[in-house]
């Protein structure tokens, strides 16, 4: 077997070939001077398995296309199966035509990704909201979601030292997180309700406005994704208006980028009153504590 690293995986999968003890490819990914992605692997990858670990994190347009090169030299090098990791998805959060005149964004990608021939894709928390499974839209390439919440939630149990917590997802969609991150902790969840006006404003309410049961306790929030950091900071006000103690929030995918780009998504959540926000390496970030790694080796060991 060879992993290989697309240029934000290059980490991850050094990590993942140490825990599998398996070979790193070697893979050039260079520009032309006019800025078109150069990919070139220097492997014997004719029967071999391979795997590509990609996340298309914080350059989505680019890593984008360099999965593409990637997956589709490695196919013209007849590599006997190619598996690929894609933790953080990119356009997976344009998953609709929200208002006329949009194109659709990830049917689009998905159609695209479907005709390279990969035997399987392997996602991390996707946040999908208006299809129930990514099969939906991938309709001939296998896929599968994996999910970070359990490592993230016993990073929380561990090292946070939160008093009688309680889990609470801050819209309806998080409920998938919410519930296992609580079982994981041996505590209960709640959820609260997210009305989203634009990609950074959303306003948050709670079930038929009753006050969260909070008071004196300690809360963690979870959630897939902290990208402008809208929403965690909408339902911090609400659990402190509640009484509660100790604010801790875990997310899979710490984009954390703002609502400009000279904004800071991470100061405005501690700022708000946040004690703790741990992520994973699917987008790396300073709070990054929690790595994808393991899960993705525990996979390969278990499929390949
Ligand atoms: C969907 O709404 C997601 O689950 C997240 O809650 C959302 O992407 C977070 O975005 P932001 O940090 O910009 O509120």
């Amino acid at each position: 077997m060879i992993i290989y690293g697309g240029s934000e995986g290059t980490v991850l999968a050094t990590k993942v070939a140490k825990l599998l003890d398996a070979k790193l490819g070697k893979i050039e990914i260079t520009k032309f001077p006019d800025g078109e992605k150069y990919i070139r692997y220097h492997d014997e990858v004719e029967n071999e398995d391979v795997v590509v670990i990609h996340p298309m994190g914080l350059k989505p347009d680019e890593l984008f296309i360099e999965y593409l090169l990637i997956c589709s030299a490695l196919k013209d090098g007849k590599a006997k199966s190619i598996t690929t990791f894609v933790p953080y998805f990119a356009y997976a959060r344009q998953d609709n035509r929200f208002n006329p005149g949009e194109p659709g964004s990830f049917h689009l990608v998905s159609k695209i990704i479907d005709d390279l021939g990969i035997d399987i894709i392997y996602t991390i928390d996707l946040h999908l909201q208006r299809v129930n499974d990514l099969s939906e839209l991938i309709k001939k390439t296998p896929t599968k979601n994996l999910s970070a919440v359990p490592d993230i939630a016993k990073w929380i149990k561990d090292s946070a030292g939160l008093k009688n917590p309680l889990v609470i997802g801050p819209d309806e969609e998080s409920e998938q997180w919410a519930k296992v991150a609580a079982e994981t902790m041996g505590v209960d969840y709640e959820i609260m309700f997210k009305t989203r006006y634009s990609a950074t404003e959303v306003s948050i309410t709670t079930k038929e406005g009753k006050p969260l049961p909070v008071n004196g306790r300690d809360v963690v929030i979870i959630d897939d994704i902290i990208s402008s950091g809208g929403t965690i900071i909408e339902a911090v006000k609400l659990i402190q208006e509640a009484g509660a103690g100790k604010i801790v929030v875990g997310c899979t995918h710490p984009v954390l980028r703002g609502k400009t780009p000279f904004d800071s998504a991470l100061a405005n959540i501690y700022d708000s009153g946040v004690s703790i926000v741990v992520g994973t390496d699917t987008v790396p970030s300073q709070v990054s504590y929690v790595s994808v790694a393991d899960v993705i080796a525990r996979t390969i060991k278990e499929t390949l």
